[in-house]
């Protein structure tokens, strides 16, 4: 047992921290809602909420029929199945209004310190890839193609092959900047909670499109870090879901 780390899952925290002290209370500018794009990046449209062809589904069957697929069937999303994925994930509750950031998953203190990234193995329309999601503007930035994107997903997941099978695994990064700007220490423990709306929002939204989903947590920190493009200091991965399509069961 180490206490330390059990603390980690309390709030005690929050009686030792100056708030005083806080990027905010200093007057620091608030760190940007989304990592900046580099300039000349390729970027892909997504079709935006409602322009989708995503057929209605029953939310209670969907909650009461989530469980984790770890097999798919080789069919590709489209591209409006990764749009409706990803919007579900974080994407804007409000996409007609730039000043505001809320979105389709609650946030401590509306902070939104995560940033989503998909693998994208078997999109169509998509390169075989690493993309960046970008909630504001409702699109991809292209971060690098790689031909040997299936096996470079499992050996940077311990060998969980299912996570280069899928369609597509999303992977979640923490920039924790943007949270501690406000909570300082007490930033992390809801940062890690925050990963868990997105992914089960995944899980639930996989539901209306004929997929599944996998929840990972157990991965290489160097190796993800690397495949993302990330420092693994001020952005690294914290959280990945494979997904892919499922072979429909009986209701
Ligand atoms: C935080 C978290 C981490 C997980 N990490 C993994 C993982 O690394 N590999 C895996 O195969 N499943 C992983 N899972 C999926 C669980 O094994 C799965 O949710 C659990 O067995 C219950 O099955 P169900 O989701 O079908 O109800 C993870 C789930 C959660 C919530």
């Amino acid at each position: 047992m180490n206490k330390e780390q059990r603390d980690f899952l309390k709030d005690s925290v929050r009686k030792r921290v100056d708030f005083s002290r806080t990027g905010q209370s200093r007057g620091v500018p608030e760190p940007p809602w989304q990592k900046p794009t580099p300039a000349g990046s390729p970027t892909v449209s997504l079709p935006a909420a409602g322009n989708w062809n995503v057929p209605a589904c029953d939310l209670r069957e969907a909650i009461a029929r989530r469980q984790s697929h770890r097999r798919f069937l080789t069919l590709p999303l489209s591209l409006d199945d990764l749009s409706f994925l990803l919007w579900a994930a974080q994407g804007l509750r409000q996409a007609a209004s730039p000043r505001q950031n809320f979105r389709t998953v609650p946030s401590a203190g509306c902070r939104h310190a995560l940033e989503t990234y998909v693998a994208a193995m078997r999109v169509q329309g998509l390169d075989k890839a690493i993309y960046r999601f970008l909630p504001h503007g409702h699109s991809l930035v292209k971060v690098k193609g790689f031909d040997r994107l299936e096996s470079l997903l499992s050996e940077a997941t311990f060998g969980q092959r299912f996570c280069g099978d899928a369609a597509a695994t999303f992977v979640w990064t923490a920039v924790p900047e943007r949270m501690e700007w406000r909570y300082a220490e007490a930033s992390y423990k809801v940062i890690a909670i925050d990963a868990g709306h997105a992914c089960q929002n995944v899980y639930l939204a996989c539901a209306a499109v004929g997929c599944g989903a996998c929840a990972v947590a157990a991965y290489d920190q160097a190796r993800m870090d690397e495949l993302l493009g990330v420092d693994g200091d001020e952005e690294f991965a914290i959280y990945l879901a494979a997904v892919g399509k499922v072979q429909s069961e009986p209701s």
